[in-house]
């Protein structure tokens, strides 16, 4: 098992970039894979989880070319996707899974998608709910339609949506079996999940609208292969950007991270927080917005973290709540139940990871108290999660002393890069096998 070991206390200064967005990166080959043509990606993120998006396209009929440099995808345009021989593993990725059950649902195929022990806990009877009123035949295991599921697509209708969960996989998932379907499929959401979907939708050529919550796409689309340049991944980002301002004596700057607004809610927590968080002029990639981030060790307050900001930082709550244990007063985080269906049960997680680098934590049925205090460095374990273990090393290298994060292999499915990146900065970090 690999594991890390943090020697903690020195400053963090310099300048960094991270590799591509993970959910930029799965939607460019999921609608290269269906579009006439050729879409070119740079800037693919190849860790682990789009990794596995390139083999499951592979599985459904889809050529890709990787030079190391450019991904490109061959379009199946109108031929359409092939059925699979073989169950489509998405391995620990929970995107990919709800996305391409929706892409699958789209054509007269059966696929049954299948992914590691993390992803045989996650609920899909949030994407079975839709897509069988859509007319898909969808199955899995139990009441939760837990994986393995079974999709059975082919000739769709239309629907209007009401999602009960401010999620973009959901949201997604119902736009890309729309796809080929005659008329609009609308999808009205409880808050603001992010938008890569629908902005690279249209830059594919499909008839879609944004109106606030609610989301219509006018079928059927004809997808047009393009080239997309992938912006670097502000939830990779937000790991140097909270070791910036958590560790004594630090200036960092992250360069061309992708700053779309439903993807910023941390920076808004760490402003508000107090902290010395900047941005740079932003620029285009495509239909993104990029920007570069700087950050400095900061004095930080307490704050309350809840409603729409949670969807806009799902992703980034465990780290945000290490920031949390350097204010000076308590930070409640509510509205966040989703943290509990995530790669791990990340109420749980987070809060035993930080109260095992000595701060106070209550967890909450939808989110945590945080009581802010010393950290003191600490042995502690992933649970297989690759934020969690990323927070364990940020809040390692916050705690003055030898820690140690167990199971780190994960950092690879979001991050690969990680280590080397901190290390870039002056951060002290040994991998090593146990
Ligand atoms: C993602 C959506 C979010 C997020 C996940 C990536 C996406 O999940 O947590 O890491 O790319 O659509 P939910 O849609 O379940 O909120």
């Amino acid at each position: 098992m690999k594991s890390l070991v943090i020697r903690g206390g020195r400053p963090l200064r310099g300048t960094v970039s991270v590799p591509g967005d993970k959910s930029i990166s799965h939607r460019a080959a999921l609608l290269g894979a269906i579009a006439d043509g050729e879409t070119r990606i740079t800037g693919f993120l190849r860790g682990e989880d789009c990794l596995s998006t390139l083999r499951c396209l592979g599985e459904l009929g889809v050529a890709i070319e990787d030079d190391g440099e450019e991904i490109v995808v061959h379009g199946r345009g109108s031929e359409g996707l092939d059925a699979p021989k073989v169950p489509l593993d998405v391995g620990n990725a929970g995107t990919l899974m709800r996305l391409l059950a929706g892409l699958v649902a789209a054509y007269p195929i059966q696929a049954t998608l299948d992914g590691d022990s993390s992803i045989r806990r996650r609920p899909m009877d949030r994407i079975a709910i839709p897509l069988r009123t859509m007319g898909a035949e969808v199955s899995g295991q139990g009441e939760r339609c837990l994986p393995p599921i079974s999709v059975q697509g082919g000739d769709l209708q239309p629907i209007t949506y009401r999602s009960p969960v401010a999620s973009a996989q959901v949201k997604s998932c119902v736009l890309l079996a729309g796809l080929r379907s005659e008329g609009v499929t609308r999808v009205i959401e409880p808050g603001p999940s992010r938008d890569h979907t629908e902005r690279m939708l249209a830059g594919f050529g499909a008839r879609i609208e944004q109106r606030g919550l609610t989301c219509e796409l006018t079928g059927p689309a004809e997808l047009v292969g393009r080239s997309v340049r992938v912006p670097g991944d502000i939830s990779s980002a937000a790991f140097h950007v909270v070791a910036g301002t958590v560790v004594e004596g630090s200036s960092i700057t992250v360069e061309g991270v992708g700053v779309n607004p439903t993807r910023t809610g941390l920076l808004d927590i760490l402003e508000e927080m107090g902290a010395l968080v900047t941005r740079g002029p932003v620029s285009q990639a495509d239909a993104e917005p990029v920007a570069d981030l700087r950050c400095a060790t900061s004095a930080l307050r307490g704050i309350g973290i809840g409603g729409d900001l949670i969807p806009r930082a799902i992703d980034e709550i465990p780290i945000a709540a290490l920031a949390a244990c350097r204010a000076e007063a308590a930070t409640v985080i509510r509205d966040a139940a989703e943290l509990r269906v995530k790669e791990s049960d990340r109420i749980a997680t987070t809060a035993c990871l930080l109260a095992a680098f000595g701060a106070r934590v209550e967890a909450h049925e939808d989110g945590m108290t945080i009581h802010p205090g010393p950290l003191r460095p600490a042995e502690v374990e992933s649970e297989g999660d690759h934020r969690i273990a990323m927070t364990g090393v940020i809040a390692g290298l916050a705690a003055e002393g030898e820690s140690r994060v167990r199971d780190t292999a994960c950092i690879d499915t979001s991050f690969p890069g990680f280590v080397e990146g901190l290390r870039t900065l002056g951060a002290d970090v040994e991998e090593v096998t146990e």
